[in-house]
């Protein structure tokens, strides 16, 4: 409902009576999102708690529907709006069921996915048959990041040589297939045992940066979930946080975790997130390309659901021989 509150006060007034006087009304909501203008919306149940499938969205390239917003809008994750995702909550809060949910919406689009999962490929393995690559072990992620970044550094290359801005830009025949990296647990990635390992983590540390630096703009995307993303676990994880603008914080143990992925944008998001409990599993505080917050609830995704998606779009994965073989980057990302 449209009000313009200049001119009929006592048409808002009588609005807002009834709303809230209407058989089970769990939320009103006025927003001023026009100059002149306000926005009043009731809602009659509480998405947070009563799970219902989002509608969907016309579909369109990157953009995936995760879930729904705490005001009953659809929870979109829009690789476009906001390139690289920071996922972060305790053990059990609802990580990787968003990642599935992620990967169910990009299975059946033109756009290459990526697995780096240091857990034994545990949780990713789910979509390997519509992953290009799966590294599971420390020295797999290490070669894969490296290819990738020379895969970025060719399209750059590219983009410079036609005067593109961005692959976006590029004529249709050059055209690349958009790149989506999901790392599970980041911290596995930094962690360090033996000298040996400094070298190799220092190498990731920076590639991973590398391709949230220039992937933007590159068409290679980054999505980053962990249960933690402090500075303990090296300086490159401050860097890379940096360059991940598209937040989500399911529950936290602890406030500095919470503060990690949202405190330099916003306090009450801070506190929101610290009031998400045990049981509200797929519960989440999200701040997307706007930098506006919002509580959200991910669809819930089964484990089955989710290789029964991958596999019915095996066939779009795009072969990376690269992993297995040097030299030049995959005809299949180049089509
Ligand atoms: N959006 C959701 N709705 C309902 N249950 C959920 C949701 N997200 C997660 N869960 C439940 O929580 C459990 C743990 O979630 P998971 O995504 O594996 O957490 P994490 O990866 O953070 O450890 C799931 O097995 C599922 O039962
Ligand atoms: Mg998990």
């Amino acid at each position: 409902m449209r009000l313009h509150p200049g001119q009929v006060p006592e048409h808002f007034a009588e609005a807002l009576d009834a709303l809230t006087h209407a058989w089970r009304v769990h939320a009103v909501r006025l927003v001023a999102d026009e100059r002149g203008f306000l926005t009043l919306s009731a809602l009659g149940w509480d998405p947070l708690i009563t799970p219902v499938a989002p509608y969907r969205l016309k579909e369109r390239l990157l953009r995936a529907v995760v879930g729904l917003l705490e005001d009953g809008r659809a929870w979109t994750i829009d690789l476009r709006r906001a390139p690289h995702w920071l996922i972060v909550g305790a053990t059990r809060s609802g990580k990787s069921t968003l990642i599935a949910a992620l990967v169910k919406e990009l299975a059946p689009q033109r756009v290459a996915l990526f697995g780096i999962d240091l857990k034994g490929g545990m949780e990713l393995s789910l979509f390997e048959d519509r992953l290009s690559a799966l590294a599971a072990t420390r020295a797999e992620a290490a070669h894969l990041l490296a290819e990738l970044v020379a895969e970025t550094e060719a399209r750059m290359q590219l983009c410079r040589s036609v005067g593109a801005r961005s692959v976006w830009d590029l004529p249709p025949k050059l055209r690349k297939m958009p790149v989506v990296v999901i790392v599970d647990e980041v911290a596995e990635l930094y962690l360090v045992a033996t000298r040996e390992d400094k070298a190799e983590v220092g190498e990731i540390s920076t590639n991973l940066l590398r391709l949230a630096q220039l992937g933007a703009a590159l068409g290679v995307h980054l999505v980053v979930a962990g249960q933690r993303v402090g500075s303990d676990l090296g300086p490159g994880v401050t860097a890379l946080r940096a360059q991940l603008a598209g937040r989500v914080c399911h529950r936290v143990n602890d406030a500095g975790t919470a503060e990690m992925v949202l405190g330099d944008l916003d306090k009450d998001a801070l506190a929101a997130a610290q009031q998400i409990t045990a049981a509200e599993q797929g519960v989440a505080i999200t701040v997307g390309a706007d930098g506006r917050w919002t509580r959200a609830r991910s669809v819930h995704v089964t484990p089955e659901q989710a290789r029964r998606a991958a596999r019915k779009y095996a066939r779009l994965a795009p072969s990376w021989p690269g992993l297995h073989t040097a030299g030049e980057p995959n005809e299949g990302v180049y089509s």
